[in-house]
């Protein structure tokens, strides 16, 4: 490790090709005739890919971005449903040295434009559609939207997955079908450093917009490598499936970079959890004999209300190891998901990290050797990571005591800083403490040195483990012509963790009614995407605000959540508590007397 602190780079001089190390290593042995990829599409169809036709087509796709004129650092937006060519795509960019954004499809044209505008991407990779819940999601319209208010984009590769009738743009829109057939199939993999980006994936922050997360190749998948074997103890025989979407860094390291790397055969899923019935993902475990399974607090959760006779209907005696990730879990979904989905057998890791980690930081390791679980702990930092739990001073906490989780030295999957704006990287994760990185979460270590993690510690919404900042948010709701102002805070839920609620000023001339807050919800959806889908929006007179006007979302949260409201001694003006308290109360009771 090269620490020019806060910067690190990992195995300067090496060179490697991520591509080469997931796929081209597995056809010298008799793993080429292995199954890399069950890939089950949500209407029933269903696609089986050897690692020899994996490397086939990686080879095949990354002939095509070259035809295209995509090189060494160029960047590639992918906005793909989960079909097998989103990963494919991810490999064929490494393949060439291009680092991949790939960009969650359930976000919509305004966070889409964000994105590829600010990663100045080339080429932009979509499709005609991808099912979700027996509809069609319209990714090319919401790419055509987008593209309005980009200039880099040369080039859009539209995928054929439903069939659907899309606009195609004379000289820029390009099916990928007619693409292959001129494709070759070899493409020599391009050596990249070890410190060259493989990909730049935005997350949300506390202010501002996203932010492009860059991993770094070699630093990276010598992370995930080691990772994936303690933690989910993969082996050759491992059917591994993590359920994200590969739009979040989840699904980056646990869909594609590690269990690849291990030759593993993964499963894909395209559609929603429940749909057609909730026991789609077990008759997925049992179709596949799936041995690791890898999902959320929030699907545990909603599959508890569902009941036990949608699991007992399927053999689920191929799982080994079950995996939570993405939000703390509750002892009680923990209990529920050793004892139903594990059937007592199944040591469970929550794994905690961030998308800045890239990789499992906190979390059991049966591969290595386990130690007792505690649901709802997270246990013991992985060999390597210096973790530990500080107070405001960055002073270690006394066990029991809540404080900020802190990370005190470099880790190989760690970012190497946020994509054109190394300034923002030092301010968000080194300047709170100087010396320690600040991973933004609340944590405690109990006597025995276990940690548990209590929720995020910044204005960052985990929505079903789905990672939105409250500033983008906001930003969304005041691009509507009827609002002036917005504050935005999480309501604890019991089944998605968190819920969205707004708290809006209207413009002069504009009244406040059910139909325009259901406008205003549309807005949203269209501008971010239905995970930013807000449970209610209340209408306020101001906002509390600091003296120098910063909206005090803590003292909004307090009042709609009924909690303690804290220091007031920096409010700017006392009224609009109560203001934001009375037209919380008004459109309650307006809303529980419908
Ligand atoms: C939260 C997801 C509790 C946490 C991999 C973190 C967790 C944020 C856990 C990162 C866990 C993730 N227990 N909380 N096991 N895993 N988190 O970037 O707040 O989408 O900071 O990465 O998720 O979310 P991100």
């Amino acid at each position: 490790m090269e620490w020019n602190p806060p910067f690190a780079r990992w195995f300067v001089g090496g060179k490697l090709n991520a591509s080469y190390i997931c796929v081209d290593v597995h056809m010298r042995s008799w793993r080429r005739n292995k199954v890399a990829l069950y890939w089950e599409g949500e209407p029933g169809d269903s696609r089986t890919l050897s690692y020899a036709e994996l490397y086939r087509e990686v080879n095949r796709y990354a002939s095509i971005l070259k035809k295209l004129g995509v090189g060494k650092g160029d960047r590639v937006a992918l906005y793909l449903p989960m079909i097998p060519e989103l990963p494919i795509f991810m490999l064929a960019c490494a393949r060439i040295g291009a680092p991949h954004t790939v960009v969650f499809s359930g976000f919509s044209t305004g966070a889409l434009a964000d994105r590829v505008n600010d990663v100045e991407a080339k080429i932009v990779v979509t499709a005609d559609g991808g099912y979700r819940r027996g509809k069609i999601l319209p990714l090319k319209k919401t790419v055509d939207e987008a593209l309005k208010t980009v200039k880099s984009v040369e080039k859009v590769i539209v995928v054929k997955r439903t069939g659907a009738e899309v606009h195609m743009e004379e000289g820029r829109d390009l099916w990928l079908h007619d693409l292959l057939r001129e494709a070759e199939n070899y493409v020599r993999p391009e050596p990249v450093d070890s410190t060259d980006p493989l990909y730049i994936l935005y997350t949300s922050g506390t202010t501002g917009k996203p932010k492009g997360i860059v991993h770094s190749t070699g630093g990276y998948l010598v992370f995930n490598h080691s990772m994936y074997q303690w933690v989910f103890n993969i082996k050759e025989d491992s059917v591994y499936w993590c359920t994200a979407d590969v739009g979040w860094v989840t699904g980056h390291s646990s869909i594609v970079y590690a269990p690849l790397s291990h030759g593993a055969s993964i499963v894909v899923y395209e559609g929603a959890p429940d749909y057609p019935a909730p026991d789609r993902w077990w008759s997925i475990i049992e179709k596949y004999r799936v041995t690791i399974f890898y999902t959320s607090p929030t699907a545990v959760r909603m599959f508890m209300r569902y009941g036990e006779q949608w699991i007992e209907k399927h053999d689920l005696s191929s799982l080994q190891v079950l995996g939570s990730v993405g939000e703390p879990i509750n002892p009680e979904a923990w209990l529920w998901y050793f004892e139903k989905i594990g059937r007592g057998r199944c040591p469970i890791v929550d794994t905690w990290w961030q998308t800045e980690t890239g990789g499992i930081m906190i979390s059991p390791a049966p591969g290595v050797g386990l130690v007792p679980l505690k649901p709802g702990s997270v246990t013991y930092p992985l060999p390597g990571i210096d973790a530990d739990v500080v107070d405001e001073e960055g002073r270690p906490c006394k066990p029991g005591v809540r404080g900020y989780l802190v990370i005190r030295r470099p880790w190989p999957g760690m970012l190497m800083t946020i994509y054109g704006n190394p300034e923002r990287y030092k301010k968000t994760y080194w300047s709170r403490y100087p010396g320690l990185y600040f991973a933004g979460d609340y944590a405690m270590k109990d006597e025995e040195g276990y940690f548990w993690l209590l929720g995020r510690a910044d204005e960052v919404l985990k929505i079903a483990g789905h990672r939105i900042g409250t500033a983008e948010i906001e930003s969304a709701v005041v691009e509507h012509p009827a609002v002036v102002e917005a504050a935005v805070i999480g309501k604890p839920d019991p089944v998605k963790g968190e819920t969205i609620l707004v708290f809006a000023i209207l413009k002069e001339g504009y009244e406040a009614s059910p139909k325009l807050a259901s406008e205003i919800k549309n807005h949203i959806r269209k501008v971010i995407g239905p995970v930013a889908t807000p449970e209610a929006i209340y209408f306020v007179r101001s906002l509390p605000k600091t003296r120098s006007g910063k909206i005090m979302r803590r003292v909004i949260k307090a009042v709609a959540l009924n909690t303690p409201i804290g220091d007031l001694s920096t409010l700017e003006d006392e009224a609009s508590v109560e203001d934001v308290r009375k037209a919380y109360e008004e459109f309650r009771k307006a809303m529980e007397g419908k």
